[in-house]
């Protein structure tokens, strides 16, 4: 199979399983496992955070940042396709009782600007209106077909916000691939953010884990929140060893993951009834839209599926995302299989 569906696909590789293999362990929740605590140590060092906390999914870290920064009756604003609105089942009113007030990007590309979020905040209203207590950006946007926030867009929110006592949690689930993109250090992104999830499972490759990030008061409670919510890990150094080689190595050849999606979308825009915007794929997820096809996403994913590769259809689009276990070769194949479109 060709998996496209996601870059969570991804399979450890040998040097992982090596490490996992031979990690040195011990029980994490007594902050005793050498192998999480450095994986912590590297993560906040490349961020240029004071500390970090290993987290088993991004949704846990995004959703222990919403809880730390918010008291329940707050608002929270994010991008209107952004993860923590869509897809994460409501936890931000389930665990912090707060609700989302959504903001579209005018331009499509995921990244708001500082005019977009302002007439949507709440604050120094009446008491009776619902006070906005987060700003929650994403980079890269998955749902925007992985489009990029650069340092300074990203730096600009920070700074308006800061100075209106708010603050601006960074979903950096997938923000080597934003730091490859844009030839820009992981912590020159997220610089002026006050907390920062990152996903070592996506295109990094690691099986499994996330890191949160944030100030030594925060991330001591978010280890609070995590124990609480049933993130607790024991001799979780196994994961961490992964984690450490996906940190380490994975960054330096996500640039192959892009060059494979430029490939996608440029093969996928020849095909009649496809419409895609080439210059929006700057990293590994492409969209496309099926609408002049005269097909239903699900007739066409489940005849890419019969003939062996394996994509997801969001409304009148399809999502596909390369990642280290494709090759160019089966980027082509993909688009040639395609062509029953034609
Ligand atoms: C942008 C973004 N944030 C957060 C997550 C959540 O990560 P996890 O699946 O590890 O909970 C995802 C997962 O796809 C994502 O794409």
């Amino acid at each position: 199979m060709i998996d496209l569906r996601s870059d969570t696909v991804t399979k450890p590789t040998p040097q992982m399983r090596q490490a996992m293999a031979n990690a040195e362990v011990g029980d994490d929740v007594y902050g005793e496992d050498p192998t999480v605590n450095l994986l912590q140590e590297r993560a906040a060092e490349l961020f240029d955070k004071e500390a970090a906390l290993f987290v088993p999914t991004g949704s846990m870290g995004n959703q222990i940042a919403v809880k730390l920064h918010t008291k329940p009756g707050q608002e929270i604003i994010i991008e209107e396709r952004g993860h923590i609105f869509n897809f994460e089942m409501g936890t931000p009113s389930v665990v912090s009782g707060v609700m989302i007030r959504p903001v579209r990007s005018m331009d499509g590309s995921g990244m708001l600007t500082w005019d977009e979020v302002a007439p949507a905040l709440h604050i120094d209203q009446p008491y009776y209106a619902c006070p906005t207590g987060l700003i929650c950006l994403e980079n890269t946007h998955n749902f925007a077909g992985g489009s990029v926030m650069s340092a300074d867009h990203c730096a600009e929110i920070c700074e308006i916000a800061h100075k209106l006592g708010l603050p601006v949690h960074m979903d950096g689930a997938r923000i080597f691939n934003a730091s490859v993109a844009l030839n820009t250090s992981v912590a020159e992104l997220t610089k002026y953010c006050d907390s920062v999830q990152f996903c070592l499972s996506k295109g990094l490759g690691a099986p499994a884990g996330s890191m949160l990030l944030g100030s030594k008061d925060f991330i001591e409670e978010a280890r609070v929140w995590r124990k609480r919510l049933g993130g607790g890990m024991r001799q979780v150094g196994i994961l961490a060893a992964a984690g450490l080689i996906a940190l380490e190595e994975s960054p330096k050849n996500l640039h192959i993951d892009h060059e494979n999606a430029k490939r996608l979308a440029q093969g996928v825009s020849n095909i009649p009834g496809i419409s895609i915007d080439l210059e929006k794929v700057v990293t590994n997820i492409v969209i496309f839209d099926i609408s002049g096809t005269g097909m239903e996403t699900n007739a066409i994913c489940a005849k890419l599926k019969a003939q062996g590769v394996l994509a997801i259809g969001f409304g009148k689009t399809i999502r596909m995302v390369t990642h280290c276990d494709v090759t160019g070769a089966e980027i082509d194949k993909t688009v040639e299989l395609l062509s029953f479109l034609k």
